[in-house]
């Protein structure tokens, strides 16, 4: 193991960068300027991976071109140098490979536990913020609809917004079915379902869908029985009902996932792992569909946080494709946490111009029964967005209006 230091002075006073060999395999780059001196660690096999030279990185496509067929995963690292005036490491490979590597971006990419985080949590996806019914008010954030459409620091905290709470209120939108479009666009693209892209709430004779009488709907998820849920709905209220109710219900349904995990664990465990039957018979525009997806009713990912939630009394099929013994339990723990949905949930009714934004695979939404006449009707635009979609446009929106400087 051979060890190099450099250390000269350069006008804003002393700045050194030091990089060695350590344990044969990883390299030790220490910057020492100060403001950010830790010891940072690499892997070599991590570095070798990440070659960033035109032969192992395509520049115009940010993408990597290494060949993974003839890779070393035990790649050594033979010398290492640092030159601390351009600010670049500089390794000599196992495989005869030379990378060179700047200390910017090694910074960005630290294995240093709190870097990943912060990283993951301004960068990746905003760290949600669960919230009960009675909070409803003080996280629910307004934006101006016009405002977001023309200016990209309004769109960028509605969508950050909608990331941390699952929420947000847009007002002041004109009263054209072309809302739920635009504002799609000026995020991405609609995401197009068996109900077709914009779709019209308003009781309908001959319903396909139990959201379009003027019955009470439960609190639901929409589409439930698809894989690959729309992410956010965006309901546009065009006419709002002058009769009693057509109020909207919403409720955070990780935050009630956190209460029946903590004060009821089996009921927990018990949504977390048995799947349940989703699904959707019917026709749309002469199209025949029959939908059915299984999954729990709290969907947990790989590091166990919640990934989605599932929720739908109509949509829940009469199929139940679980071992016997779990069906009686089930229904026990499942009807705990939809009494504690609805217990939380907050109830409020939208005006003509607003546009009411929020997680479809987090919150539960439902709407209170209203009297649908001639003279007293009610009509909602409504459309999807994606949450990849929006997540790609936030971080754009980021990484042309970067936040503070102590936070990256
Ligand atoms: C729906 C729905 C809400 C509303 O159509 O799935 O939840 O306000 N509608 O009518
Ligand atoms: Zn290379
Ligand atoms: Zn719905």
């Amino acid at each position: 193991m051979w060890l190099q230091r450099v250390g000269r002075s350069l006008g804003q006073g002393r700045r050194h960068l030091s990089a060695k060999i350590v344990k044969g395999t990883s390299i030790e780059v220490q910057p020492e300027d100060g403001e950010s001196a830790a010891t940072m660690t690499f892997p070599g096999v991590w570095l070798r991976d990440n070659c960033r030279c035109a032969v192992c990185f395509h520049g115009s496509s940010k993408s990597r071109r290494l060949d993974w067929d003839a890779f070393d995963t035990r790649v050594r690292p033979l010398s290492v140098r640092s030159d601390k005036a351009a600010g670049q490491v500089h390794v000599s490979w196992s495989d005869a490979h030379e990378s060179s590597y700047t200390l910017a971006w090694l910074r960005q990419r630290s294995f240093d536990t709190q870097r990943q985080r912060s990283y993951l949590e301004d960068f990746y996806r905003p760290s949600t913020r669960h919230w009960a019914g009675a909070e409803f008010e003080q996280i629910a954030q307004h934006f101006d609809y016009e405002q977001v459409m023309a200016e990209d620091a309004s769109l960028k905290q509605w969508l950050q917004a909608l990331a941390v709470y699952g929420v947000a209120l847009l007002r002041g939108a004109p009263l054209d079915e072309g809302v739920v479009r635009r504002l799609a666009e000026r995020v991405g693209f609609i995401r197009r379902t068996t109900y077709g892209e914009e779709f019209i709430v308003q009781a309908k004779p001959g319903a396909q869908n139990f959201a379009y009488l003027s019955l009470p709907l439960p609190l639901h998820t929409d589409l439930p029985y698809y894989e690959y849920k729309p992410s956010v709905n965006i309901l546009h209220c065009v006419v709002q009902t002058k009769s009693r109710g057509g109020s909207n219900l919403l409720v955070d349904a990780f935050h009630i996932a956190d209460r029946l995990r903590s004060q009821h664990p089996e009921d927990f465990e018990r949504l977390c792992r048995i799947p349940v039957d989703w699904n959707d018979i019917g026709s749309e525009d002469g199209r025949e569909f029959h939908n059915i997806w299984r999954a729990p009713v709290i969907c947990l990912d790989a590091e166990g946080k919640y990934a989605r939630i599932n929720h739908s009394v109509p949509q829940r099929d009469s199929h139940f494709s679980v071992p016997l013994e779990e069906v009686e339990p089930w229904y026990e723990s499942y009807a705990r946490f939809v009494r504690l949905a609805r217990d939380d949930a907050h109830a409020f009714k939208t005006r003509p111009g607003d546009v009411l934004t929020f997680n479809n695979i987090r919150l539960l939404h439902g709407r209170t029964g209203y009297d649908d006449t001639e003279q007293n009707s009610r009509y909602i635009v409504g459309a999807y967005l994606d949450w990849d979609i929006i997540y790609s446009r936030l971080r754009v929106l980021k990484k042309h209006a970067p936040p503070p400087a102590n936070k990256s």
